[in-house]
C-alpha cells in the first residue's frame, strides 16, 4: 500500500506534529510503501527567506531521521525534487471547481488571522492534491486540520478520473481519533501559526519553562477538577502509561491536586520520552552529507513514480509531447 505524507517546513516540529502525524508515519513504515516529503513549495506561500527555507528544510529532515525514519523503508524527499507536481497542479487546476477553493477552511484561517493572502495560499489545496495522487497514494496519515485538504483532493481526482480517464486513486486518510487535535499551551490546536507550540527537541529549562506556563483554570488546589477539559492532563495522557493516567484522572476528580503538580510530572515525562531521539538528532547534525543523500535517493525514487503517472495523465488528457 502506498503510504504518502508531507509536512511544511514552516518551523521546528511540535507535539501536535509528532502525535496527530510524524508518529503514525514511523508506525506505518513496516510492510507498506511509504513516501514522506518536505512540503517547500507549501511552505514558500508564507516564507520568503530562502536560508530560512533551507535550514528549517535541512532541519525537518533531520527530525524525521531522528525519530526513526528509516530510509530503507521509506522514501523521504523534498517536494521540489519532483518538479512534477506543479504541472499536475495546473492541470488539476483546470478540473477545480473555484467554489471547492473558496470554501476552504484553512485559507479562511489564514486570512483571518491577518495574512495578506497571495495566489499560492489559494491554490494550496490543489498542489496538495497533485502531491498525493501524483504517487497515486492509498493512505494519508494526517492530523484533523488536514481532514478537509483530504476531501478536496479526493474530489479533484474524481473529477479528472470522470472527465479523462481513471488514472488516480482515491486516497483515504488516516486520523486516529486519540491524537487527531493536540492542545497547545493556551488550550487552542497545537500550531506554530499561534505560537503555542512545545517543540520535539525542547529540553531542560526552556521546556520547563513551556509547560509550567501551560494554560490552566483558577480553581483552587482543594477543587475537584475536569480532567478532559485540563491540557496539561491532555499532553501527560500521551506520554504516559494507561496506569498512570488512570491515577491522574482519580487525583483530578477527588480534588486535592494543584495543577503544578501535574504540570512536573510532564515536563518530566516529555523530557525523558524523547532523549534516546535528541541523542540521534545530535549525531545526525554533525553528517548532514548522510542526510543529503537520504534526500537525493528518495527524491529519485519519487520522481520515477511520477513521471510515469505524469506520462498517463499527458495521454489521457491530449497533452502529447513532441519528445
Ligand atoms: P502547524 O499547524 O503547526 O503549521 P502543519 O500544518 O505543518 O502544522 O502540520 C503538519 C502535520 O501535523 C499535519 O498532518 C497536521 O494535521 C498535523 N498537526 C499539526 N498540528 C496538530 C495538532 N495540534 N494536533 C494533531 N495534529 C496536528
Ligand atoms: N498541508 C499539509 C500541512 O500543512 C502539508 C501537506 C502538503 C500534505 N502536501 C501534503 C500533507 C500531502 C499530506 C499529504 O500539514
Amino acid at each position: 500500500m502506498r503510504v504518502l505524507s508531507g509536512i511544511q517546513p514552516s518551523g521546528r516540529p511540535h507535539l501536535g506534529n509528532y502525535f496527530g502525524a510524524l508518529r503514525q508515519y514511523i508506525n506505518l513504515q513496516a510492510g507498506n510503501d511509504p513516501f514522506y516529503f518536505i512540503a517547500s513549495y507549501h511552505a514558500l506561500t508564507a516564507i520568503q527567506e530562502p536560508e530560512l527555507l533551507r535550514e528549517y528544510t535541512m532541519g525537518v529532515a533531520i527530525d524525521f531521521l531522528a525519530l526513526g525514519l528509516d530510509p530503507k523503508q521509506a522514501a523521504l524527499f523534498t517536494q521540489q525534487d519532483v518538479p512534477e507536481v506543479t504541472e499536475l497542479t495546473w492541470i488539476l487546476s483546470c478540473v477545480t471547481p473555484m467554489g471547492l477553493l473558496e470554501r476552504a477552511v484553512s485559507y479562511k484561517d489564514k486570512i483571518a488571522q491577518g495574512l495578506s493572502p497571495n495566489h499560492g495560499l489559494f491554490a494550496y489545496p490543489v498542489l496538495q492534491a497533485a502531491d498525493i495522487l501524483i504517487y497515486l497514494s492509498d493512505l494519508v496519515p494526517v492530523g484533523q486540520d488536514q481532514k478537509q485538504h483530504l476531501e478536496m483532493t479526493r474530489d479533484i481526482a474524481g473529477k479528472f478520473n470522470q472527465q479523462f480517464e481513471e488514472v488516480f486513486v482515491i486516497p483515504e486518510p488516516y486520523i486516529l481519533d486519540s491524537t487527531a487535535v493536540v492542545p497547545g499551551i493556551d488550550g487552542r490546536k497545537m500550531s506554530k501559526s499561534y505560537g503555542n507550540e512545545i517543540g520535539i527537541f525542547e529540553e531542560g529549562k526552556a521546556l520547563k519553562k513551556k509547560v509550567m506556563s501551560i494554560v490552566t483554570d483558577s480553581a483552587p488546589v482543594e477543587a475537584p477538577k475536569d480532567p478532559s477539559r485540563s491540557t496539561p492532563f491532555l499532553l501527560l495522557k500521551l506520554f504516559a502509561s494507561d496506569e498512570e493516567t488512570a491515577e491522574w484522572e482519580a487525583r483530578y476528580k477527588a480534588g486535592g491536586m494543584g495543577y503544578g503538580e501535574v504540570k512536573k510530572r510532564l515536563f518530566q515525562l516529555i523530557d525523558e520520552y524523547f532523549a534516546p531521539y535528541r541523542e540521534r538528532r545530535r549525531e545526525l547534525e554533525t553528517d548532514t552529507d548522510y542526510v543529503m543523500d537520504v534526500l537525493k535517493e528518495g527524491g529519485l525514487r519519487a520522481r520515477a513514480v511520477a513521471q510515469q503517472v505524469m506520462h498517463r495523465v499527458r495521454e489521457a488528457t491530449g497533452l502529447r509531447t513532441t519528445y
